[in-house]
């Protein structure tokens, strides 16, 4: 089994359904509330375990008990938590907001705007231990920009989903093995709209015209689109009843790194995702609607 570290965030996730959007001003009554485990760093983390990785986790939590109940339910999940319980600053949350399967999300960084380039220096060890190391940003850019540095220089493969968006610096690009943006986040990467087909072609190769070894464009429920030995592919979401399609993207991206690190090809790897990302979005919640390798029915 490989050895993958997650370094990113952790939140508490408060959601909260909706039938329609509120408008500015409006107090409008909502259903079906729940506390749970979030932040794209751990779902990410906990689908590549449920899926078959054997992962560590690098992040901040506050001292506080969202705290405790985050770093438990990695542990419960088989993950090792290798990051900080910080004092003097609060655990992140994520306020979600779920819409006909739709979500909107607002987020209180807290602890994991505390994450450094010098703490993960400090754990150097863990990457020289890593075949491959997933990055988000919701973690301040300059720790993002250090672990991809760290990871290229011990040999892993280093996977950046840039979500939440935000400018990547030129010299990120070079240590990126696989970028995997939705296409909102591709297209402010790249700077042009992608709408058609042929948008996302060009984005792909403006993307790998920058350094990058690889990409893959997810498009919600239109499915993906990435380029292999072959040449440019597109695969088709599987049509289901989303119900809450949070944590789909991070299920996605799990799932993919636990089939690259099992040796498979691109295809096989993203057709896994595709599956995978399906079954979590017919259920509600982040990490707690994760489907397990069990649960899914091919390659
Ligand atoms: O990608 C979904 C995640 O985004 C949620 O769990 C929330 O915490 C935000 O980070």
């Amino acid at each position: 089994m490989k050895n993958i570290l997650v370094v990113g965030s952790m939140n508490m996730d408060l959601s909260i359904e909706v039938d329609r959007a509120p408008k500015i001003g409006e107090t409008l009554v909502g259903h079906g509330f729940s506390t749970a485990p979030g932040g794209k760093g751990a779902n990410q983390a906990i689908a590549a375990a449920r899926l078959g990785g054997n992962v560590r986790f690098l992040g901040a939590v506050g001292k506080d008990s969202y705290g405790t109940q985050l770093t438990e339910n990695l542990k419960k999940n088989n993950i090792a938590y290798e990051g900080a319980v910080l004092e003097n600053t609060t655990t992140g949350i994520a306020m979600i907001t779920v819409c006909n399967g739709n979500n909107f999300i607002l987020l209180d960084s807290g602890a994991n705007d505390c994450v450094t380039p010098a703490m993960l220096e400090g754990k150097k060890d863990l990457f020289s231990w890593a075949d491959f190391v997933i990055l988000q940003l919701e973690i301040p850019m300059d720790a993002v920009l250090c672990a991809a540095k760290l990871g290229s220089e011990f040999g892993a493969k280093v996977l950046l989903n840039p979500a939440p968006y935000k400018p990547l610096p030129d010299e990120l690009f070079p240590y990126l093995d696989y970028l995997i943006p939705n296409e909102h986040e591709a297209s402010d990467i790249v700077g042009f709209a992608i709408e058609t087909d042929a948008d996302a072609e060009n984005a792909i190769e403006a993307l790998l015209a920058k350094g990058i070894k690889n990409v893959v464009i997810t498009l919600g429920d239109k499915g993906c689109v990435y380029k292999d030995e072959t040449g440019i592919r597109f695969q088709a979401a599987e049509k289901v009843k989303a119900i809450d399609t949070t944590a789909a993207g991070d299920t996605f991206i799990g799932a993919l790194v636990s089939k690259l690190c099992e040796g498979k090809d691109m295809q096989s790897a993203v057709q896994y995702a595709t599956h995978a990302s399906a079954v979590t979005v017919t259920r509600r919640g982040a990490a707690d609607s994760i489907p397990f390798a069990s649960e899914l029915e091919m390659v």
